[in-house]
């Protein structure tokens, strides 16, 4: 008799031992994710005036962007590389991948399609290149 009600005491014990670790754990989360939620707002700052592609992730950007790849680039970019480099593995930043596909590479087969895409359609494909390794 006196063991069992030991035990339950133990045990309550434990359970409350559970409750406080529970509540440990969370305050802990909840620090972690403000820690979180304040490192954008540092990245942006000491990015400040880096141009960089709205579209990244953006699904149907991303199926866009295919389709201009498929019309305009994969004759010389291929699957991934040909004439000209792979793009799927490109690690250009947004804004330099934009300037090349606007500007093209002067002495180089890389042509300017300034006038050809917009600027919308040219952040679909580096939506799409970056989406994945390979076409
Ligand atoms: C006529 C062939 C041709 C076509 C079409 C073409 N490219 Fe290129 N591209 C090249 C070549 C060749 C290079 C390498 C230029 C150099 O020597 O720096 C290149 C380089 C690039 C680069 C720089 C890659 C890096 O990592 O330095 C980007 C970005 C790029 N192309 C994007 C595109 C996109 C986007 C399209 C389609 C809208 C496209 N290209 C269509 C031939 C082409």
């Amino acid at each position: 008799m006196r063991d069992s009600s030991r035990r339950w005491t133990a045990g309550r014990f434990a359970r409350c031992g559970t409750v406080a670790v529970g509540l440990f754990l969370a305050g802990w989360a909840g620090e972690q994710s403000l820690a979180q939620q304040a490192a954008p707002a540092d990245t942006e700052e000491s990015d400040e005036g880096a141009v960089t592609n709205p579209y990244l992730g953006d699904f149907e950007a991303i199926a866009a962007g295919k389709r201009v790849y498929r019309s305009h680039c994969i004759i010389c970019h291929l699957k991934s590389g040909g004439r000209g480099p792979n793009l799927f593995r490109t690690d250009l930043t947004d804004e330099k991948f934009l300037d090349i596909v606007v500007n093209g590479v002067e002495g180089a087969l890389m042509p300017a399609f300034g006038t050809k895409l917009t600027l919308d359609e040219i952040w679909q494909v580096n939506a799409y290149v970056k989406s994945r390794d390979r076409y």
